[in-house]
This record gives structure tokens, C-alpha cells and sequence, in this order.
């Protein structure tokens, strides 16, 4: 799918939300004949697609992540999302909290005499790339192997061209091929040798005497690279962008870190790292007010839901006083992110100890934040910062 024509500027893409607020008021429900799909602005219309998944479908024909939950309706997603959940429980994710601190003082480390640093390449990038590795089973020895082909897994393009968007898909490709071979290796070790990670507890798992088989477990390993990694750096990247542009919010949550797990939520909500999720018609439907006919591709603005004035008070201010905070940037129903708490806890843990580590954290003059040019993904490509230390 190609970005809209209304956010085609760089400046627009770091910054889209009056365009959406504009859309939202103007056409809350449209098809936009350019890119063939249907646009849906307001909380409540997107909440309604979310809750209805007999009505919207989530199966895709092609590309990386066919086969797994995310592209699958019930009943087999029904049955397939009850087997990951318990092997994805909230317990397997705490006890990732001291690994993931450990991680984060070590990556901190490497740049904390230098006073300053690319947050995306020092910290946001390799922390969920090494924790979802540890999480997975993958040895410590092809950690590196492993970073380099599912950054490939998620590289945008370059640019908004065409010929860039072939070349991503292309790379993207070779990449998907390339990790698949290497799952399905510790797949059939781990059959042999159970140990005590994901991959082994997929294996073992079973609902009314039935298994995953060896090929479902294979995508459900991708899907968690292509879901967990690019999208658990943007809403650190996003959070820190944040802070950076308002010293106030930098300032409360510093001098009151019990603070940060809300600091998460209002980032989610007001930068979302997925800003759409994209669902199709199963039959003729009705989404306010407007008829959309059986199999068309709908496209639900999180990030225009989320600033919806009948849903939130004063839905542009960021602030750490919302008593509830029910956005959508995890999704809703029976998609909900299998991958919130984890992704929540390494958002936690890493601006915690950001803010604990260094004085101040400051964007660098004279740099323009380059957004990724994605209509999915919201986030920037680096975000240079001067810090000064405790
Ligand atoms: C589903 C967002 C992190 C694994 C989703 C969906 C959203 C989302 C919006 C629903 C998509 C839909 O309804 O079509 C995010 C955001 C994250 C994040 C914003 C980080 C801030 C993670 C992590 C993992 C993960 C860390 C795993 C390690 C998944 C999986 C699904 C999913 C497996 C599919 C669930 C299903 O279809 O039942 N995520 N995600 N996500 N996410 Fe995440």
C-alpha cells in the first residue's frame, strides 16, 4: 500500500496529526481512489471494525507474515492464539526484566563517556532484537547473525519511490528465506533437546491433544521478529522524541520515575508506533454511515483514533494525568498484541534507566529528524541526542 497524498512531506510525516484531525472532522469515512482502500478516522468506527472480525478479515494473500495469527481468522486463529498464549505468559515476561536491564546499562555503557548518541542505533535498535533472541533460544554466538537478518526483515525503503519499495520488498525476501532456514535448524534441535525457551515450549504446547506443527511454530518465530523488533524501538524512539521536544514532561518524569509506565501510555497514544491496521470487508457492510461493499481493503487510523475529542480531553496535550488511557496502538480484541506487556516492560525499563543514567537529554541542533516513510509505521530513522551525566 502507498502513503496518502495528504501526508507525503517529510515534514507532514513527523508530524501528520492535524492532517488526520482535518480528515477526521472533514471525511471521517472515505475511499481514496488513488490507493484503492477506504479510510476510517474516527474512535469510534475503528473500535467497531476492531470488535468485528466477522465482519473485517484479517487473512492477507501474501508476503512474510502469511501463515501467522496476525493474518488468520477464527476459528483456526481462535485455536492457534490459545497455544502461543501459553507459551507467551505475563510470568515468561517478567522474568525477562533483569535481562533487560542488564542490556540496557551495557548498551548505555558503550556511549556514556561520549555525551552523545543515535537512540535508534544505541539503545531502541538492538535492545528488542537481543531480548526477543534470548526469549527465542537463539545462542549468544549468532546474536549477531541474527540482528543483521531481521534488521533486514524490517528495513524500510529508502525513499517513497517505487522502484525503493521493490527493493525493500526484494531484500526483505532474501531476508525471510535466509531466517527461516536458520529457525528451522534450532526448531529440529530443540525437538530432540527441549531446553527452557520459547521456541521449545511452542514445541511442547498442546490444546485438546493437538500441536503446533513445525512449519506453524516456523511463522509464529518470524511473526515475532517482524511484530516485536521495529515496532518496540519506535515507541522507545517516540518517547524519547517526546521528552526532547517537552523539557516539562522530561523534567516530571525524571524527578518521579514511578511515572514512566504512564509516560509509555501517553506515548503510545499520542505517537503511535503501528498508526494503521488494515482490515477487509467479508460481506457488504455499514461504517458510519457509509455502505463499503464485500471484499474491500479498509484501513482503521489508529493515530487519528486516538486524538478522536469524543473519546479523549484535550486529545493534543501529552500528559501523564489520564486516569484512563484506552488508545488503540496495540490493537483490539481478539488481535490484541500478544507482545503489549513485553513490549510495555522494555519501553519501562529503558527510559528508567535513560533517565537515571544522564542529567538531560537534548535533541542535537541543526538536525532534522528523517521520518520512515511507511504508511504503517510511525517513527524516525535516528534521533541524535547530547546528554550530560548524573
Ligand atoms: C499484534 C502493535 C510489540 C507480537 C499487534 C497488533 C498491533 C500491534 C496494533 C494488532 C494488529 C491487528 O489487529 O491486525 C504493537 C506495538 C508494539 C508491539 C505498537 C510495540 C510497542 C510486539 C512485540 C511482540 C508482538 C514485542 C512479540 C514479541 C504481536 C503478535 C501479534 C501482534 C504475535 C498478533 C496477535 C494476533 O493476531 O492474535 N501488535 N506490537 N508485538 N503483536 Fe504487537
Amino acid at each position: 500500500l502507498i502513503p496518502m497524498s495528504e501526508i507525503a512531506s517529510n515534514a507532514d510525516q513527523l508530524f501528520p496529526f492535524p492532517i488526520f484531525n482535518s480528515l477526521r472532522q472533514k471525511t471521517p469515512v472515505r475511499y481514496d481512489e488513488a490507493r484503492s482502500c477506504w479510510d476510517v478516522f474516527r474512535y469510534e468506527d475503528v473500535h467497531y471494525i476492531l470488535k468485528n472480525p466477522k465482519l473485517f478479515s484479517s487473512e492477507r494473500g501474501s508476503g512474510t507474515l502469511q501463515g501467522s495469527i496476525l493474518t488468520m481468522d477464527p476459528p483456526r486463529h481462535t485455536k492457534m492464539r490459545n497455544l502461543v498464549n501459553k507459551a507467551f505468559t505475563p510470568k515468561a515476561v517478567k522474568d525477562l526484566k533483569n535481562k533487560i536491564e542488564e542490556v540496557t546499562l551495557y548498551l548505555l555503557d558503550q556511549v556514556n563517556e561520549k555525551g552523545t548518541m543515535d537512540l535508534v542505533h544505541n539503545l531502541a535498535g538492538p535492545l528488542p532484537v537481543i531480548i526477543i533472541a534470548e526469549l527465542l533460544g537463539v545462542p549468544a554466538k549468532d546474536r549477531d547473525l541474527f540482528k543483521t537478518y531481521s534488521d533486514v526483515l524490517v528495513a524500510g525503503a529508502k525513499d517513497n519511490s517505487n522502484e525503493a519499495f521493490q527493493r525493500m520488498a526484494q531484500k526483505r525476501k532474501e531476508g525471510s528465506e535466509f531466517i527461516k532456514e536458520y529457525f528451522k535448524k534450532i526448531i529440529l534441535e530443540r525437538k530432540v533437546n527441549p531446553e527452557e525457551d520459547l521456541i521449545s515450549l511452542l514445541l511442547a504446547a498442546k490444546i485438546d491433544g493437538e500441536k503446533l506443527t513445525e512449519e506453524e511454530v516456523l511463522s509464529f518465530c518470524v511473526l515475532l521478529l517482524v511484530a516485536g523488533n521495529e515496532t518496540t524501538t519506535n515507541l522507545i524512539t517516540n518517547a524519547v522524541r517526546y521528552m526532547t521536544e517537552d523539557k516539562n514532561i522530561q523534567e516530571q518524569a525524571r524527578t518521579n520515575l514511578p511515572l514512566i509506565p504512564k509516560l509509555v501510555e501517553e506515548t503510545l497514544r499520542f505517537y503511535p508506533p503501528i498508526q494503521a491496521i488494515g482490515r477487509v470487508t467479508k460481506e457488504q457492510v455499514k461504517v458510519g454511515g457509509k455502505t463499503i461493499q464485500k471484499g474491500e481493503q479498509v484501513i482503521c487510523w489508529v493515530a487519528s483514533a486516538n486524538r478522536d475529542e469524543q473519546k479523549f480531553a484535550e486529545p493534543d496535550r501529552f500528559t501523564l494525568e489520564r486516569k484512563l488511557n484506552p488508545h488503540l496502538s496495540f490493537g483490539f480484541g481478539i488481535h490484541f498484541c500478544l507482545g503489549a506487556p513485553l513490549a510495555r516492560l522494555e519501553a519501562e525499563v529503558a527510559l528508567v534507566t535513560l533517565l537515571s543514567t544522564f542529567a538531560k537529554l537534548e535533541g542535537v541542533k541543526g538536525t532534522e529528524l528523517e521520518a520512515i516513510p511507511s504508511p504503517f509505521v510511525f517513527g524516525v530513522k535516528r534521533l541524535p541526542l547530547k546528554f550530560t551525566r548524573q
